[in-house]
């Protein structure tokens, strides 16, 4: 395990296969679980949830990580996200599996106020993007560095945890896997690589190659991406 803040650079890792991608339901809008769902449940998979453990997701969408999370035995489970259509999803997918989530709709600041947790997962919009973030895109778009929730989650991560608690946050290498590292590890918490994998880009990446590039976020000719799950403990 790499505990230190050491840089994390697109290329080979640990990468592994992506495993296979949940199918859950979803109402219209609501982010579709994909590669960067997949890869964190994965390393939500391989977490020791301590007994009694509370939990928050942050960013729930259609409740992917909750799901496990609470499969994986956390005895609460907060599932926070901003979209109404989302935590309904989250609801009914927990619902059916006779799971114990509770949705909740807001963001950091409401997760600050539920918190300190044992263990928080979370999967944030982090795409590059040019344009401001609207709505039909909130699920991913995150700013022009793609760091427009991951800066504020970084920061406060140290007071979402209790002490011995553990983050779970994925990301690509596109929006700066060390500035998030940095600003984990100048709260005292220990960072690592947990998981990673290079999945080809998809349909909004494709669309905006010119931008990414433009702005030096992304190789001339560049068409993969690497996605990596931080791991960070207090
Ligand atoms: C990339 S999706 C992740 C969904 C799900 N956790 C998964 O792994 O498939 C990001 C989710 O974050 C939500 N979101 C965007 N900005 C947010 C914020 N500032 N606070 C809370 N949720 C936010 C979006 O509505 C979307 O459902």
């Amino acid at each position: 395990m790499t505990t230190s803040a050491e840089p994390v650079r697109p290329g080979p890792l640990a990468a592994r296969a992506v495993p296979p991608v949940p199918r859950l339901l979803r109402l219209p809008g609501v982010y579709r679980p994909q590669e960067d769902t997949a890869l964190l449940a994965a390393a939500i998979d391989d977490l020791t949830i301590p007994a009694g453990a509370r939990a928050l997701d942050l960013c729930t969408g259609t409740g992917a990580q909750a799901l496990t999370l609470a499969r994986r035995g956390a005895r609460t489970v907060l599932a926070v996200d901003l979209s109404r259509r989302a935590l309904v999803s989250a609801r009914l997918n927990a619902f059916a599996r006779r799971l114990a989530v509770r949705p909740c709709r807001g963001g950091l600041a409401r997760a600050l106020g539920e918190g300190p947790f044992d263990v928080v997962v979370a999967n944030p919009p982090y795409v590059p993007s040019p344009a401001p973030t609207v709505r039909s895109s909130r699920g991913w778009d995150a700013g022009p560095d793609g760091r427009a929730v991951l800066d504020p989650l970084c920061s406060a991560a140290g007071t979402l945890l209790r002490a011995g608690g553990t983050l779970l946050l994925v990301q690509s290498t596109m929006s700066d896997v060390d500035r998030s590292r940095e600003l984990l590890a100048a709260q005292g918490l220990r960072t690592s690589v947990a998981r990673s994998a290079r999945i080809p880009f998809g349909p909004v990446l494709s669309g905006r190659t010119a931008f990414l590039e433009s702005a030096g976020l992304i190789e001339p000719g560049q068409r993969m991406e690497e996605l990596v799950v931080l791991r960070a403990d207090r």
